[in-house]
């Protein structure tokens, strides 16, 4: 049986050989952010796509992601390594719910978590992340804005804007499984520990914590602060990378819970076989889309980097 260190290196060995590059969600395990390229949260990885210089680019991450990439970089070729890893928050709204909604509601712009599929993009005025939303709602001329589809990110942006912010009722069913009882706890067995959320945690936690971000944000937040015990909300990999990239700091995870079966299905042995299906053409794992919806879906993406450099 192949190790670790022989799947990565075969890995490597590949990149090279197909003009190929990872870019890799902060989400991902250790050994997959070690053969990556670019790593980071999903504004960063939409910043960096654009800069790969490869034929190739392999995201490690969910669907959402690879589909953004391919609208920035439509002249490459996209592939996601694990073509059943999707963000179930993603699909929460078909695109007719949403053009049913802009039909109450024209006069409101429409703000799109960059969690959304490509389709519903394509109804969308802009693209925000996690590290951007409320920089970038606040930057838009519009006074009227319907948010998709998380209503905890939405709650976020809305309290910390001088707008007129309409939410919908989706979100992300890994945060939302904390409570604001599981913070109590673990905060009563560590009380002198920060605590650090992502937005997409329910309202009730994100207004106890200490510091609210994306996964690169909060990961930035651990390492530069001078505290050193910190509770993570976010997905349990971002605690297992901070406690092995800072061991003389303490992470604890607000809750067990909080583990996104889609954002682990990605293995290193998926990241070979779609290296072996680019050098052997075979398909599968390439993200297609026509011209025509490239354009319609990309506006908003470009927007979102307009507004949010
Ligand atoms: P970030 O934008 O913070 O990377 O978050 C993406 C995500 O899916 C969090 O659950
Ligand atoms: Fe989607 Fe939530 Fe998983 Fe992030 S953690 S990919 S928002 S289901």
């Amino acid at each position: 049986m192949k190790t670790i260190n022989d799947l990565q290196m075969e890995i490597t060995a590949l990149k090279t050989q197909l003009n190929a590059v990872i870019l890799a969600h902060s989400y991902m395990s250790r050994e997959i952010i070690e053969i990556a390229d670019f790593t980071g949260d999903s504004y960063q990885l939409s910043v960096d796509v654009q800069s790969a210089d490869a034929l190739n680019i392999i995201v490690c991450g969910v669907r959402f992601m690879a589909e953004t990439a391919k609208l920035l970089s439509p002249q490459k070729r996209v592939f996601l390594p694990n073509p059943n890893a999707g963000c179930p928050m993603a699909e929460q709204f078909s695109p007719d719910e949403i053009r049913q909604l802009k039909k109450k509601e024209p006069e409101r712009a429409v703000v799109a978590y960059i969690n959304t599929t490509a389709e519903l993009k394509k109804l969308c005025d802009v693209c925000v992340t996690s590290s951007t939303a409320v920089k970038i709602v606040e930057k838009m001329d519009a006074q009227k804005i319907l948010f998709i589809p998380d209503s905890n990110l939405g709650d976020y942006v809305k309290k910390r804007v001088n707008k007129d912010v309409m939410l919908l009722r989706g979100g992300c069913p890994v945060h939302n499984i904390v409570t604001l009882d599981d913070l109590r706890a673990i905060k009563s067995s560590h009380p002198l520990a920060l605590v650090l959320v992502h937005p997409e945690c329910d309202p009730s936690i994100v207004e106890a914590a200490d510091y609210v971000g994306s996964t690169t944000g909060i990961m930035e937040f651990a390492k530069n602060s001078s505290a050193s015990e910190f509770i993570i909300g976010t997905e349990l990999t971002i605690r297992e990378h901070l406690q092995y990239e800072c061991p003389d700091k303490t992470f604890h995870a607000l809750s067990k819970k909080i583990s996104c079966p889609d954002m682990r299905m990605t293995s290193l042995n998926d990241v070979l076989c779609v290296l072996n299906a680019i050098r052997d053409n075979t398909t599968g794992y390439e993200i297609v889309m026509d011209e025509y919806d490239i354009i319609a879906a990309r506006k908003c993406i470009d927007e979102m980097i307009r507004l949010g450099g």
